[in-house]
């Protein structure tokens, strides 16, 4: 059970210290009390009487927080395009993200801007967006486009792009070089580190008393298309040594193969990509740990995803079939032990199918890799996901593209630059945002799940403790579907999948239930009789404070709770009870 004080699920806005025991991640196996007022739990942004406390991530039994200023922090974010990081594109992404009431802009801070001339370094983009992103109450997630950004090197500065004698790229077997730069440059590696670390210094002294900027992303896509691994001298050289022993503790020898060895020895069909996962993850690691040794934010690769793959089932040799040596689910453990300073791995989603993200979401949220989902298409469909995001514990989701540029990237994301793009996610992170803070709480203590409408429309369980919930879609309000003339009639505006459910226990049947275009039925697991005591739709006022508007009753509960197209918080009180 979890230590937690009496009254941790109380949502009223009490000023009450709780200890939370967790491990911060990299930290040795220690259980660490930190108090977390209640009332900074509620209210979103910095608190200015709390101590400066730099972001980080914590660990729980297997569950994870971000703690921004000493409390738990729900990224409901945006990506802005990327040629969106110069002062003249700012005001178009922040118009996007004031409508999509996101809390935190991811954006990149590219090499090429930083370093234009070899020494020469330029803050003015950083500074300018540091202060904007204060005026504009956001948090910021920088995304480091250095040597590789979709895994190719259009975002290193020319003096790098075009010495490819000092900066080398790739081989293939014959010698042919790829469009990649070599995770084994050594003069690469110094020069994007040297630059790094100048962006995270320059980082700490404007904004480690404030700590607007929480997360950095090291790099943007990682692998390499169309080449397994690098064939240079000091990457063959490399090949052929042993294994390391931390990479075969955490990504173990395919079943009958030898424990140890070489790669080829170890891994068989599978030792070109594993090696090229540890070659540019210990790139990435270096990177990383220098730039936490000048100032420690939490720190993330993404991942341009291959397929997910079948439960229970070990993922096939590459062929070609995605970018080798970037995170992809396959190969986390290579990841965690060759970069210990990378707090997670996160996903950049563009499978709208509801089974292929269910499988990237189980395949990315693991008790050693914090799950958020760092891109996100943009297309109306993919809003649904965001109840199963923030249901499942995520630190976050990060649609991509959450941009006013006249630029649209169809069909990955949406077909529209304007409102219509933003409006689906606003929906949900309007409802989401009043109380951000406390879900990120209750996430991490276990309390919260998540539902998204599949393709297939099909009704789903939720396992709740001591209950169960089910939840259906393209239902009618009123009635149930055997009352029907005609079974094939379905609710207006539910053509397409768009519902969704994120649900937290806060305590013996009783729960908070936020979602759109769903029907909810709760039971109790046991033989029991059980009735609705009280369902209050709820909403925030502005100072963050929960405000009982109605209880539902009558036909709004005979049916179920059926959440309408607009986004309803509701608080739902279960009894059982005895003849
Ligand atoms: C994933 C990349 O990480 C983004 O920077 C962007 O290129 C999208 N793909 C496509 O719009």
């Amino acid at each position: 059970m979890l230590a937690r004080s009496a009254d941790t699920t109380d949502t009223d806005n009490k000023q009450e210290t709780m200890r939370l025991p967790f491990r911060r991640r990299g930290a040795p196996r220690l259980a660490v009390a930190v108090p977390i007022l209640l009332a900074q739990l509620v209210q979103a942004g910095p608190a200015a009487a709390f101590t400066p406390d730099l972001p980080r991530i914590v660990e729980r039994e297997g569950r994870h927080a971000l703690l921004v200023d000493g409390a738990p922090f729900l990224v409901l974010g945006g990506q802005a395009h990327n040629s969106s990081n110069y002062p003249a594109a700012l005001p178009k992404v922040w118009a996007a993200l004031k409508d999509a009431h996101a809390n935190t802009l991811a954006i990149p801070v590219a090499w090429e801007q930083l370093e234009p001339e070899e020494g020469r370094f330029d803050f003015s983009y950083v500074d300018t967006l540091v202060a904007q992103a204060r005026t504009h109450g956001k948090r910021l997630v920088l995304l480091w486009f250095g040597t590789w950004k979709n895994t190719g090197p259009a975002y290193t500065p020319a003096w790098v792009k075009f010495d490819n004698r000092r900066f080398p790229r790739m081989l293939d077997a014959d010698g042919k070089p790829s469009y990649c730069l070599s995770p084994f440059g050594e003069a690469t590696l110094a020069a994007d580190k040297k630059a790094f670390v100048a962006l995270m210094r320059h980082i700490r002294k404007i904004d480690a008393g404030k700590r607007t900027v929480i997360m950095v992303q090291v790099e943007n896509e990682v692998g390499t298309y169309g080449l397994v691994r690098d064939h240079g001298v000091r990457a063959e050289a490399a090949f052929r040594q042993a294994v390391p022993a931390a990479v075969l503790a955490r990504q173990p020898a395919p079943a009958g193969r030898p424990s140890q060895g070489s790669w080829s020895e170890v891994y068989g069909d599978y030792a070109g990509q594993y090696f090229h996962s540890w070659a540019i993850a210990s790139y990435i690691e270096e990177i990383a740990k220098a730039g936490r040794a000048v100032y420690d934010l939490p720190m993330f690769v993404n991942n341009a995803l291959r397929e997910p793959g079948q439960p229970g089932q070990p993922a096939t040799p590459w062929k070609g079939d995605f970018a080798s040596g970037g995170p992809t689910w396959d190969v986390l453990g290579i990841y965690k032990a060759a970069a210990p300073h990378i707090d997670f791995a996160a996903p950049d989603i563009y499978m709208p199918e509801s089974a292929k993200v269910n499988g990237v979401l189980a395949g990315f949220q693991r008790p050693d890799n914090p799950l958020l989902v760092a891109e996100m298409g943009n297309a109306a469909g993919y809003a649904r996901y965001v109840w199963q995001i923030v249901g499942r514990g995520a630190l976050g989701v990060v649609p991509f593209g959450i941009d006013y540029a006249s630029y649209s990237n169809y069909p990955l994301g949406s077909k529209h630059s304007d409102r219509r793009m933003v409006e689906p996610f606003a929906q949900v992170y309007a409802t989401l945002a009043p109380m951000a803070r406390l879900w990120a709480r209750w996430a991490f203590e276990g309390r919260t799940h998540g539902v998204a409408e599949g393709d297939d429309r099909a009704e789903q369980a939720v396992a709740l403790d001591g209950w169960k919930a089910t939840v259906s879609f393209r239902e009618f309000q009123f009635g149930e579907r055997q009352y029907l003339r005609d079974k094939n009639e379905y609710a207006e505006g539910t053509e397409l999948p768009g519902g969704g459910v994120a649900i937290a226990q806060l305590g013996p049947g009783e729960f908070v239930l936020a979602g759109q275009r769903a029907r909810v039925k709760f039971a109790p697991a046991g033989d029991k009789p059980a009735m609705l005591a009280r369902v209050e739709e709820r909403r925030f006022d502005a100072a963050g404070k929960w405000i009982m508007e109605r209880n539902w009753n009558g036909d709004q509960t005979d049916y179920g709770l059926n959440l309408p197209a607009a986004p309803t918080v509701l608080k739902v009180t279960m009894r059982t009870y005895d003849y």
